[in-house]
């Protein structure tokens, strides 16, 4: 069989290695890599014959009318699905990220080697990319261990797919053999959850658990129905998961009244690299437990349960603002007034996302009760007021909602595009086929009023579109939950983790986008270098290059030691992961100094 052409542009690139420096994942074609008649073997150990799928191709193979695939109405269907771009769509898709840049190798000069979802060209070839040949569906626990067992005996590339909402391509890798949990969708209630191997008398609290498939639509409507609230992920059309996002951190506008993600899970069952499944909390496995929450996933164990405290009901008050400006100098002023009310408001309590970009400033804020406290209402008032009244900003709207939940808040501004009320983020979210991202978590001395005015002249300098989360504060601020779990510490004094996003068509060069999130993050970056500030590891700029010490700080050395005691194989490796030094961007092979 003829090699895809994505192997030999990575036998290009490792060309200049010397081979006995070089550790490498066994990778098809080579003679290591199992014979049909071992996949076949290790198909019939998994629930079904179906549930291995051998030779998988990328979404848009059935487009392309040199591919043995080439499907006419199997590729109408797919247009009439995607619609444009549908993410709740791609979502599902087993062998589809959420963008077409992750599901593609970038050469070094920015091109996509991959499989754009309709051919450019009549001639375009459909190239494999890095949509791993290989996947398992997993419908139980035994499939993820059947695959861990298989990958660790035969030295394979392994990857973990859910919803594939993510921002550097982690749940893909060119000819891995991909485990997808995206049909793992139980989901329990519990009114007292009480920890395996508590002590005797342990109380035990209101919680759920989820199973790795659940997205934070489906929890946080569980949540509504069982008259709890839940805190997760603000998921643009629901497609974010559970499970990668609490790994990562996990931040929320509930985050300043219950917490981080991370400070929120009591429990997980994963499946390690040795294969056991094992139950992860801080009676049972301490160390374990604190990496796994902040270490990010699947580095420490592929998750297949998460169970999360839940919190009493709150009604909530939505505050949503829409400003435009008639030059730069009235976009300065309103990004300067704005920033005076910037700590004020979340010591107030409010929370939200504050997006911006040519000459626009819009809040889509929320604060506890109906009304919220009088404080917080005089405070958003008078910010309110003074907006309308600067020369040249319109504001365009400005009103308050109530809402009898968080859920409730984030289905009508989130997830349904005809209830949404000012900044529109399913307008913004479905965007373009290529996406990229960087972050970075301002303290709250670098937002705070007397640095104003250098905040705004930074905001107004960025290119591309800001979606800055005013997720901090509140209880989140309290530096002894830095030892609690592996979490940044940098979260402990930050407001707002500023994040910034660029999209393209699939003709634009994906290192210019890569670029221009890069730069414009830097200037926030020098405000608050690591370990002052930090990186969201689930919203990470890929040309980051002080990656351990910006998305962990002083908590690296610890991670590292707890990888390289449940990991000595190297089998759960992802782009700027605990323990991917050495290895290149593919983590194919590991060059050994
Ligand atoms: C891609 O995945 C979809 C299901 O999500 C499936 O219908 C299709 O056949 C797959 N294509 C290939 C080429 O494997
Ligand atoms: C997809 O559908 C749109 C709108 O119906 C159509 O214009 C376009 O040609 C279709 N593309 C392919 C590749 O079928
Ligand atoms: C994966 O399995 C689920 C059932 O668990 C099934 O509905 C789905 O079609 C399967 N997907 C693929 C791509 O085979
Ligand atoms: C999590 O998954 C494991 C393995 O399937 C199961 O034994 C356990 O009961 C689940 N946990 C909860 C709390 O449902
Ligand atoms: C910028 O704003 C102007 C006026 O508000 C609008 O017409 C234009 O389409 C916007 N441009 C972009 C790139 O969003
Ligand atoms: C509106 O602007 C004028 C002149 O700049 C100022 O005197 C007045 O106090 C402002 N009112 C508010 C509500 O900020
Ligand atoms: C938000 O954007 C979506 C997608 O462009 C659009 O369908 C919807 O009507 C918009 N919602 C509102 C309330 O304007
Ligand atoms: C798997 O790894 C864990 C953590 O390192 C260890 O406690 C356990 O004994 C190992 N299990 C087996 C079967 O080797």
């Amino acid at each position: 069989m003829k090699p895809p052409p994505s192997f030999f542009f990575l036998a290009l690139l490792s060309a200049p290695f010397v081979s006995a420096q070089l550790t490498c994942k066994c990778q098809p074609g080579q003679s290591c890599f199992p014979t049909a008649e071992v996949w076949t073997e290790f198909q019939s150990k998994l629930s079904t014959p179906e549930t291995l799928i051998k030779g998988q191709r990328p979404m848009g193979a059935v487009c392309y009318p040199n591919d043995p695939l080439y499907n006419q109405n199997a590729c109408q269907a797919l247009n009439s699905s995607i619609n444009g771009f549908n993410h709740v769509f791609m979502s599902s898709q087993i062998n589809a990220t959420n963008w077409l840049n992750f599901d593609s190798i970038v050469t070094p000069a920015g091109n996509m080697i991959g499989c754009p979802y309709f051919p450019r060209t009549q001639n375009s070839v459909c190239n494999q990319g890095r949509v791993p040949p290989y996947a398992v569906n997993v419908s139980s626990v035994q499939d993820i261990v059947e695959s861990v067992r298989f990958a660790s005996q035969h030295n394979l590339r392994l990857v973990v797919k859910n919803t594939g909402h993510e921002g550097i391509g982690r749940p893909f890798g060119v000819g891995a053999l991909e485990i997808y949990t995206h049909n793992l969708k139980d989901l329990t209630v519990h009114d007292s959850f009480i920890p395996r191997g508590a002590p005797p008398g342990t109380t035990g609290v209101p919680a759920m658990t989820v199973s790795a498939g659940v997205d934070w639509n489906q929890a946080y409507n569980a949540a509504s129905a069982a008259d709890r609230t839940i805190v997760g992920g603000l998921s643009p059309v629901g497609t974010v998961g559970t499970a990668g996002w609490n790994m990562g951190t996990g931040h929320s506008m509930l985050s300043p009244s219950f917490g981080l993600g991370v400070d929120n899970s009591l429990e997980f069952t994963v499946v390690l690299p040795n294969a056991s499944v094992v139950t992860v909390n801080e009676y049972l496995t301490p160390d374990l437990f604190w990496a796994i929450r902040g270490g990010g996933g699947p580095s420490f164990g592929i998750a297949v349960n998460i169970t999360m405290k839940t919190h009493e009901p709150q009604r909530y008050t939505g505050s949503f603002f829409v400003s435009y400006c008639d030059s730069d100098q009235s976009y300065l002023s309103l990004l300067s007034t704005w920033m005076k009310y910037h700590n004020p408001l979340s010591d107030a309590g409010w929370t939200g996302i504050w997006p911006l970009g040519n000459r626009s400033l819009s809040l889509t804020f929320g604060a506890a009760n109906i009304p919220p406290s009088p404080q917080a209402s005089q405070l958003m008032d008078a910010f309110i007021a003074e907006a309308k009244n600067m020369t040249g900003v319109n504001v365009a709207l400005s009103e308050y909602h109530s809402y009898n939940s968080f859920a409730e808040f984030a289905h009508d501004n989130l997830v349904d595009p005809n209830t949404i009320i000012g900044f529109n983020s399913t307008a913004v979210i479905p965007g373009f086929v290529q996406s990229a991202t960087s972050s970075w978590l301002l303290p709250r001395e670098v937002t705070a009023p007397e640095n104003a005015e250098r905040m705004a002249r930074a905001l107004a300098n960025i290119k591309a579109v800001a979606v800055p989360f005013l997720v901090g504060g509140g209880v989140v601020d309290d530096v002894s939950k830095s030892t609690t779990s592996a979490a940044n510490p940098a979260w402990r004094h930050t407001i707002t983790d500023m994040t910034i996003q660029a999209g393209g068509p699939v003709s634009i060069n994906t290192n210019l986008l890569r670029q221009i999130v890069h730069q414009d993050i830097a200037p926030f970056r020098a405000m608050a270098p690591p370990p002052y500030g930090g990186m969201y590891l689930n919203e990470a700029d890929i040309l980051e290059q002080d990656w351990q010490a910006a998305q962990w700080g002083e908590q690296y050395p610890r991670l590292l030691a707890i990888k390289r005691e449940i990991d000595p194989q190297e089998l759960l490796v992802v782009r700027m992961g605990v323990g991917s030094e050495g290895w290149d961007d593919e983590i194919i092979c590991k060059m050994h100094h």
